[in-house]
């Protein structure tokens, strides 16, 4: 299947907006994505027509809304082929779903001195909840180092693999450099020595997708604000086995099976880990935007947004002074650059005043920076509702940029 870049267009009411009398172009695709019409429109058809607290009513409105919740559960389930809905547990989005992760699996499998690896190109969600349990649990962090493309040296990584360690911990994408990670190799590389793999999709599944079976991924979080959906959503997968394995993150309503003072057993999964009334509404709009992308397809999706990270990277290439970080052969749509000592902040607000929306920054992943020796840097990132022609004025905005300084 084609990507229809006008019909896609037209279900995003905000493309056609003007800032500062220019057309919009969005390119801080990483950041969050735009919403088409169907996840808009669905948030409001919740709140009007089926709204009501979901698991705990026996009364139409109620068993409605939860059904639709379940719905969504499974629609996750299916996008990444994962082999049952109570895998699947919702959470407010990636940060939420590894501090869940590090929460739980820290108290269950880990005691002083066990090691966890992360790698050198995590965001700060994939490192702060380790560190909080270097504090709590007593646990060590370890951390794969990068090359200058910024790929993983997987060398290292079987050199840092030690009785100790209990899990790794590793982006599939990375925000900064756009490196797609060789998974199946570091889950391999992982399960050969018997230790579990948490996987962070946040940056892929919106791109090239993900099949948790086949992958044989032991964990894997996302959020849905970036991938078509609502803020505050997103999900944690874990094995069956390993998630009954873990104890409660929260308590709270609708996670419990029996309470007494004395006395409290849990719910089954997934609720053990759904404390409190869930952000439902969302969650089912969600589950609207895993339809609408899937229904475009995202082996389409990968190659146009393929397509538009490569004329893009050939015409930024030719501006005098360009640096870009992360030139990987496995690459998704992100490319973070600086031009000559031109400072981020300058980039990045100049082009607002031409209408073009760019991150500028650590991006939240300031030990990155430290490896690369930068501060900061400008990052545009596409999504297939992006275009050549709005490439053709990041370019040539960068290039006014560049000839002011
Ligand atoms: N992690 C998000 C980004 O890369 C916020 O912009």
């Amino acid at each position: 299947m084609q990507i229809d870049i006008n019909k896609i267009r037209s279900d995003f009411p905000i493309l056609s907006t003007q800032i500062y009398g220019k057309q919009l172009v969005y390119l801080d695709n990483g950041a969050t994505t735009q919403k088409p019409r169907c996840v808009i429109d669905r948030i409001s058809e919740v709140y009007e027509t089926v709204n009501a607290n979901i698991h705990r009513g026996v009364h139409h409105l109620s068993q409605e809304a939860t059904d639709m919740t379940e719905n969504a559960r499974r629609i996750v389930q299916k996008f990444i082929h994962a082999k049952h809905p109570h895998e699947i547990i919702f959470t407010k989005g990636t940060t939420e779903s590894i501090n869940l992760a590090a929460s739980s699996y820290c108290r269950r499998f880990c005691k002083e001195g066990d090691e966890i690896i992360l790698s050198a190109m995590e965001h700060h969600s994939n490192i702060v909840p380790w560190q909080l349990q270097e504090d709590i649990a007593g646990i060590k962090l370890k951390v794969i180092p990068i090359n200058e493309k910024g790929e993983l040296i997987l060398e290292e990584l079987e050199k840092l693999i030690s009785p100790k360690t209990k899990l790794i911990a590793v982006t599939h994408v990375s925000n900064v450099l756009g490196t797609i990670n060789p998974v199946e190799d570091i889950i391999a590389m992982a399960h050969s020595h018997g230790i579990p793999v948490l996987l962070d999709a946040a940056q892929s599944v919106q791109h090239i997708g993900v099949d948790v079976q086949k992958l044989d991924v032991d964990f894997l979080v996302f959020s849905g604000h970036k991938i078509y959906g609502p803020t505050g959503t997103g999900i944690l997968y874990g094995k069956e086995n390993l998630l009954n394995e873990l104890p409660p993150y929260q308590g709270g309503g609708e996670m419990i099976g029996q309470v007494s003072f004395e006395k409290t057993t849990f719910n089954e999964l997934p609720f053990k880990f759904e404390a409190g009334t869930p952000n439902y509404a969302d969650f089912i709009a969600f589950g609207t935007a895993i339809e609408y992308i899937s229904s475009i397809g995202l082996d389409a999706i990968k190659t146009y947004e393929d397509e538009l990270l490569h004329y893009a990277t050939s015409e930024l290439e030719k501006i005098e002074g360009m640096r870009i970080y992360g030139t990987s052969r496995h690459k998704s749509s992100v490319i973070s650059f600086l031009v000559k000592d031109i400072h981020h902040y300058d980039m990045g607000m100049l082009l607002d005043k031409m209408g073009i929306a760019v991150r500028t920054g650590h991006h939240c992943a300031e030990p990155l920076m430290h490896e690369l020796g930068i501060e900061g840097t400008v990052r545009a990132s596409f999504a297939f509702y992006n275009t050549r022609e709005e490439i053709d004025r990041l370019v040539s905005g960068v290039k006014r940029v560049a000839d002011m300084f």
